[in-house]
């Protein structure tokens, strides 16, 4: 069996992903969902596992690949159909345990309603993970806004959707220039939209909007709506590409950064992120926003525990701001998503796989002829020392 790549724009692919959808197998009680931006980095996480989980996945990308296309092709316009090619950027998704038989992918811009609605159609749950992920307003608010009002839409057209689960961000969260050093960050904080603006930080103030958005949309709608909010997300890969997250981490691999900000953030890892997606759909007590974060560092922390773990890469020692005092770390809570079972990995953790998966995907070159000491004569699963960092090679 083969990947069913559901593509057209027209009546006739609709059916096409119905009748696709009625022939898979029944998993998990024969339940279908929907991710949006199925081939990103914490989308492709979640894929996986609802796939694990015997789910049905009706996955969206910009280019599934293998499907027909028009181009102009002479001065008499006239348009000639083309087979466009799969598109490597979703190999990965093809190759999941289960994507053979329970994987479809349709070809959904967020800009697109009606071909949401054809990703959705038949869906018991939407999981919409699709943003652009910029600091471009251009690119940034329109996408994140409107396409989150059309997945709620969509959800509350299809008649089948029992809850939406919408990832949004810390970034709709901490940016609030008035939040006293005391504050626990919890699912009751804000961004200061006009501070967003301000400060011409576009990702954080479209996430914002778009998260309001998703409720307002809700409400009127009469959609159950379920909101997660990630800190920066770090961890193995399964896609080939290097995501925005990633590559905060990369550049302290590769040489590209010299010094490290005087800056503080909270990190946690993808296939955590993913695992709270699954617990608060399927958890009816499950409401409102859960803040999704291990732990808050300072950028040195960061530097610090990759030359631990990795002294061969030239990992920055020097501070860009020798001036300032150093930031202090905010407190969290992640209480509501433990209430729901989740246990969150060790960052220390998530930075050593986020290492080894550069390394495995060709990112980050291996450097040394030394074994180091994780992977010595080790039991897959063990705990080791690595640089002084309890760490499950
Ligand atoms: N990674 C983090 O640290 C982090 C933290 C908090 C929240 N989040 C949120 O988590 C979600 C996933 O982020 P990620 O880190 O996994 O990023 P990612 O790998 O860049 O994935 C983003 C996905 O959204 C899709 N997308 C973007 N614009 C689109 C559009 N106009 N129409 C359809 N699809 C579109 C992308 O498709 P293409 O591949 O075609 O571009 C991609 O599949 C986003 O909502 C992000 O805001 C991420």
């Amino acid at each position: 069996m083969t990947v069913v790549d559901v593509v057209s724009a027209d009546a006739a692919a609709a059916a096409e992903t119905t009748a696709a959808v009625q022939q898979q197998p029944a998993g998990n009680n024969g339940q279908t969902v929907c991710v949006t931006g199925a081939a990103g980095y914490i989308a492709s996480w979640l894929v996986k596992l609802l796939l694990e989980k015997g789910y049905t996945v009706k996955g969206t990308v910009r280019n599934p690949g293998m499907h027909t296309d028009y181009i102009h092709a002479d001065t008499h316009h006239t348009y000639t159909p083309y087979t466009n090619h799969d598109d490597p950027k979703n190999a990965h998704l093809k190759a999941l345990d289960g994507a053979a038989e329970r994987l479809i992918l349709c070809k959904a811009d967020l800009l697109d309603y009606d071909a949401i609605c054809r990703a959705v159609q038949g869906c018991q749950g939407v999981f919409h993970t699709a943003s652009p992920v910029t600091d471009d307003p251009e690119q940034m608010v329109e996408p994140a806004v409107r396409g989150t009002e059309y997945v709620i839409s969509a959800a509350a057209e299809s008649g089948t959707v029992r809850r939406v689960v919408f990832t949004s961000s810390i970034g709709a969260v901490t940016m609030d220039p008035n939040r006293g050093p005391d504050v626990v960050v919890d699912e009751s904080c804000w961004s200061d939209l006009d501070f967003c603006k301000k400060t011409r930080n576009w990702y954080c103030y479209g996430k914002a909007v778009a998260e309001q958005a998703a409720w307002d949309a809700a409400r009127h709608r009469g959609v159950d709506l379920v909101v997660v909010n990630p800190v920066l997300v770090v961890g193995p890969l399964l896609q080939a590409t290097v995501n925005a997250s990633i590559a905060h981490i990369l550049k302290y691999l590769d040489g590209s950064a010299r010094t490290f900000a005087n800056a503080v953030q909270a990190y946690v890892d993808v296939r955590d992120v993913a695992a709270a997606h699954l617990a608060v759909f399927e958890s009816a007590a499950a409401s409102g926003r859960h803040l999704c974060a291990e732990r808050v560092l300072h950028r040195e922390d960061v530097v610090r525990i990759l030359a631990k773990l990795f002294p061969e890469y030239p990992v920055p020692t020097r501070c860009s701001d020798e001036k300032n005092p150093r930031k202090q770390p905010y407190k969290f809570s992640n209480q509501k998503l433990r209430d729901l079972g989740l246990e969150f990995r060790p960052v220390s953790q998530s930075l050593y796989d986020t290492v080894k998966s550069l390394q495995e995907k060709g990112h980050l070159p291996v450097l040394g002829e030394e074994t180091p000491e994780a992977e010595k004569e080790q039991t897959p699963g063990a705990e080791v020392q690595q640089g002084g960092i309890a760490i499950r090679a």
